[in-house]
């Protein structure tokens, strides 16, 4: 079977440093390889959390401008919004029968995102990791590139896969692999580095957005929590300093060198320096995305004219799977 990989991000604010080198760096590369490449703004995700209807289309062409401003080629990769192949949803409510709700209830996003206010939050916030499998399987896609915070929900994906093979006694659905960077699996937050980078932080100094200038990037390096103790010399030495971790980390994943070489490089010294490497590594890896980015926002018709394309191609692959899983299942057809 053809090597097909499905992957997609929330058009629910601009993206970070933390989606660049968690996933979309991964995406970036593996166009390279030997996979057919679909790539979503997962529009129908989005509203599982109150958001503003008139920004819903203008956030989906962001999104799509950041992909491919970070590099996804629209003539390689397929690019289009979850909401224009209506099979994403069809196989939504297909999957929900055969998802327990006890496997919902342990899903750790849902818990931090649903919060104390259970009773009174929206099942298709409880429902979010079916819809995320349905956006899979609606491909039978195989390789899934993701954050590491994105690991349970495709755990699930592939048991659901696993239910709908045994319960219609077939091989139809691949059970799709997690692909998770070496690097950069976790970006933290700039100011607590045991918390992860995330668009939800109110703080915007926990995070590197995507659109920040040179400037705001060096300056919230600057300002980015570390520790009195020198820099380390070791991996012994960054033991329980998250902060520390998380930075060398995202040097290493920006870069391309490896952590031990950095602590060879800034061992023993005082934060500085290394913080004004860091900005340099930062600013030159994500402000020509940014430039790019902007580039292809002036005028939406091309974006248009690439989710419109995509959509039509996704719809090719995903329309007779999604006839053949209903067959499967008994459904009535002519
Ligand atoms: P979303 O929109 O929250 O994030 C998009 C991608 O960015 C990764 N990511 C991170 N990686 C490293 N460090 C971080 N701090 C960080 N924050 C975010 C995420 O792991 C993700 O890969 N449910 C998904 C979207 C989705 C999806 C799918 C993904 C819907 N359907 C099908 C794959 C396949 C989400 O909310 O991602």
């Amino acid at each position: 079977m053809k090597k097909r990989i499905l992957s997609g991000m929330q058009p629910t604010n601009r993206l970070h440093l933390g989606n660049y080198l968690g996933a979309l760096k991964n995406w970036v590369k593996m166009q390279d390889e030997d996979y057919e490449c679909l790539y979503c703004v997962v529009d129908l995700h989005a509203i599982t959390m109150p958001y503003e209807a008139d920004g819903l289309a203008r956030s989906t062409r962001e999104i799509a401008a950041a992909y491919i401003a970070a590099g996804v080629d629209p003539k390689r990769s397929i690019i289009f919004p979850q909401s224009a192949v209506n099979t994403h949803a069809q196989f939504n409510w297909l999957l929900s029968t055969m998802t327990q709700v006890g496997k919902l209830d342990r899903m750790t996003q849902f818990k931090d995102k649903g919060g104390a206010n259970r009773e009174k939050v929206g099942l298709g916030l409880y429902a979010y990791p079916v819809l995320m499998a349905a956006d899979i399987l609606t491909y039978k896609a195989t390789h899934v590139p993701v954050g590491d915070d994105q690991k349970q929900h495709l755990e699930l994906a592939r048991e659901i896969a696993r239910t709908f093979n045994h319960r219609y006694k077939t091989e139809f659905f691949p059970e799709p692999l997690t692909v998770i960077t070496e690097q950069g699996t976790r970006v933290m937050s700039l100011t607590d580095g045991t918390a992860k980078m995330s668009k939800s932080d109110p703080s915007d100094n926990s995070r590197i957005n995507l659109t920040d200038d040179a400037d705001t990037i060096a300056k919230k390096i600057r300002k980015a929590k570390s520790d009195p103790n020198p820099f380390p010399t070791s991996a012994a030495e960054m033991e329980g300093r998250p902060e520390v971790q998380n930075l060398i980390t995202i040097y290493s994943a920006l870069s391309g060198e490896k952590p031990q070489a950095i602590m060879d490089r800034f061992g023993g010294g005082q934060f500085s320096p290394f913080k004004e490497a860091l900005a340099e590594v930062t600013v030159a890896g994500m402000t020509p995305i940014a430039t790019r980015f902007r580039e292809l926002l002036a005028d939406t018709t091309e974006i248009d004219k690439i989710l419109k394309d995509g959509a039509d191609k996704a719809n090719a692959i995903a329309q007779p799977i999604l006839k053949d899983a209903m067959e499967l299942m008994g459904f009535w057809h002519a």
